[in-house]
């Protein structure tokens, strides 16, 4: 989704600001702009559409336009095709053109979210004289803001205030006034905006890697607040306009977690972690060794009465996160006996049937801000359940919003398609599962240490997995041209299929669909023909069998197979034209090395096609619309 950014201090704007945008870039974008402010003069607008570069190249890297203050921009867009004229910065002088040069105006800013009334607030402020040059909604957020700033010649935190109360929708906003040189004033609801400050600047983002190359100290702006930004100041206000504190949090991750450090792609590289990231979120949760190990879920808050308490859980998720759900379900269910319903966050938010009482409801989010899970967490809490929230993001939304939160430390995820966040999230589910099983008496201590030392074993076995990446290569080479591609399996077999198809079709554009194996025969097997690849998931001792007959009804039809299992089961040889193994552990948790394979995939496909690895068409990073 959009990215903004935005910088006050001693420094040239332009390249400040262009560096963060470059930082935001994996949120996915069609067009970006800058606005910079030179003391008092009007601020000077530039606009491109398609790559960041071209904006890097139309302003000599930021350094033709002079000043120390301004606000950048990413738009992804939603209201009005990419175009630059709908590209933001948005002002709310009249503009002729696609807004790029010197524009004489009261208010300028830029917008990421959505106004959902925007179109009635358009009629008002036409209704006044206003007229708009862009189909954006932004336009009109910002043009409402100068409304009220003359209107009722209040200041800008009180037109901001009136503004907001006035919008519905969601908003990381970032204005300028004419009248006000060298400060910015932000707004927040429901979408992501950090603050960040050292002694002599002030900056503004999306996200945290946009600013960790100036400064560590970061304020999260919550929602309806507002703040002022001066050099080295940043004061915050609530929606009465009063002066709110906020504290200052120290970011842990050094800059280069968010840079390439040497691999083609961020997506190969977050591969890559996988080892170290899920190593650091089991020592998060695990303490202990030999007899005294156990799983601590005292900073996450879930005591062990409340674990024996719960009768029903459901967890909440998009895309990727709903697959950890649906795995998480066979594996919360078979370890401790307790009904869990996997739902899209997106249907789940709508759903009027009502939760049982007694319930927990899990959201699953890598960044903490994807609109429809926010939105299922608030509908879960308003019907009075209680909630529990598996984030990456420190001090994201959903982390602050839920009742406990359980953090995964992947780090900072650049590529699109999430992989290591993947992975930590289905080790917190593991964990979970473990720790409500004994908590409620399903595991005894024996089998209790057991299952945390096969948990404990993941790293290790990821990078085993890692260590036969060429064999896939070799593999996604041969496959460059496939046209569809089936996945099978059963049981966590079938989640694994689900994560390892998406990551195959957004990232390789290769079709691509995962089916229960015992399905695929009630229609969809009408689609295998000569040489379709359909993939198979053969973790899962119990149902290998089934499976292979599934897949041998595909071979028969055509199909070219390829089994996923693990170590020993070689006898799959004898079935399928190509087999990748994965080491042994526990078969509930094999889906941690199984996707790994998949991911490679995914990965060497995309490459071998020439397609941008980490910024998939169409894709943004965090949906922070619905
Ligand atoms: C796919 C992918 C998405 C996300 C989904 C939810 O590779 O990354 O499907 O999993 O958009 O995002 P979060 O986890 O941020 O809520």
């Amino acid at each position: 989704m959009c990215g903004i950014v935005g910088y006050v201090g001693t420094q040239q704007a332009g390249p400040v600001l262009l560096e963060g945008l470059e930082k935001l870039e994996y949120r996915g974008y069609d067009s970006a702009g800058i606005a910079v402010r030179n003391g008092s003069e009007d601020a000077e607008v530039v606009k491109t559409i398609g790559r960041l570069q071209n904006l890097v190249e139309r302003t000599d890297g930021g350094k033709a336009v002079a000043g120390t203050c301004g606000i950048g921009h990413t738009r992804w867009a939603t209201h009005g095709a990419p175009s630059k004229t709908n590209a933001h910065p948005h002002v709310s002088g009249n503009c002729t053109g696609s807004g790029s040069g010197r524009v004489e105006s009261l208010v300028v800013g830029v917008h990421n979210g959505i106004i959902e009334n925007y179109q009635e607030l358009k009629a008002k402020l036409e209704r006044h004289g206003y007229a708009f040059y862009s189909q954006t909604d932004t336009e009109v957020l910002i043009k409402l803001v100068d409304y009220y700033y003359r209107k009722y010649k209040v200041g800008p935190i009180d037109a901001l205030a009136k503004t907001i109360v006035r919008v519905r929708g969601s908003y990381a906003l970032a204005v300028m006034f004419k009248d006000i040189p060298d400060k910015i004033f932000v707004a927040r609801k429901d979408s992501p905006m950090i603050i960040g400050k050292n002694d002599h600047e002030t900056f503004l983002a999306s996200d945290v890697p946009a600013i960790l190359n100036h400064t560590r100290q970061v304020y999260y702006i919550g929602n309806l607040e507002m703040a002022e930004l001066s050099a080295g100041k940043a004061v915050f206000y609530n929606l009465d306009g009063d002066v709110i504190e906020k504290e200052v949090t120290n970011i842990e991750w050094d800059a280069e977690a968010a840079e390439k450090g040497g691999y083609e792609h961020f997506m190969i590289k977050e591969i890559h972690e996988q080892p170290k990231v899920s190593e650091d979120t089991l020592h998060k949760y695990v303490f202990g060794e030999g007899k005294n190990v156990k799983i601590d879920l005292s900073e996450v808050g879930l005591t062990e009465e409340k674990m024996k308490a719960y009768s029903q859980i459901y967890i909440a998720a998009c895309g990727s996160a709903w697959h950890v759900g649906m795995e998480a379900q066979y594996v919360i269910e078979e370890l401790v006996g307790i009904p869990v319903r996997v739902e899209l966050a997106s249907e789940f938010r709508y759903r009027k049937s009502g939760i049982l009482p007694n319930s927990l409801v899990i959201i699953i989010s890598q960044s903490g801000e994807t609109a429809d899970s926010l939105a299922a967490l608030r509908m879960a809490k308003e019907k009075g359940t209680e909630t529990l929230a598996i984030v990456n993001v420190v001090g994201s939304s959903i982390a602050r919003e839920a009742d406990y939160c359980m953090y995964t430390l992947a780090g900072p995820e650049i590529s699109v398609a999430t992989t290591k966040a993947y992975t930590c999230q289905l080790i917190c589910s593991f964990l979970l599962a473990v720790a409500f099983a004994k908590a409620r008496g399903r595991i005894d201590e024996e089998q209790y240490r057991y299952y945390i030392g096969e948990l404990l074993s993941l790293p290790g076995k990821i990078e085993a997995t890692l260590s036969d990446k060429e064999r896939i290569q070799w593999f996604a080479a041969k496959y460059a041209n496939a046209r569809d591609i089936f996945f099978i399996g059963r049981g966590i077999d079938y989640a694994i299929c689900l994560e390892g198809s998406l990551k195959m079709k957004e990232i390789s554009y290769i079709h691509s669909e995962a089916y229960a194996a015992g399905e695929l025969k009630h229609g969809t097997i009408s689609l295998i023909e000569d040489g379709t690849l359909v993939i198979g998931a053969l973790t899962q001792s119990d149902l290998y069998e089934k499976t292979i007959s599934n897949m041998m009804e595909c071979k028969s039809r055509g199909a070219y197979l390829m089994g996923l299992t693990s170590y020993g089961k070689y006898d799959v040889e004898d079935n399928v034209n190509f087999a990748v193994y994965v080491p042994r552990v526990d078969e509930h948790f094999i889906g941690v090395p199984a996707i790994v394979p998949l991911q490679l995939l995914g990965y060497y496909l995309s490459v071998s096609n020439g397609l941008d690895v980490d910024k998939p068409r169409n894709l943004a990073k965090s949906v922070t619309v619905e």
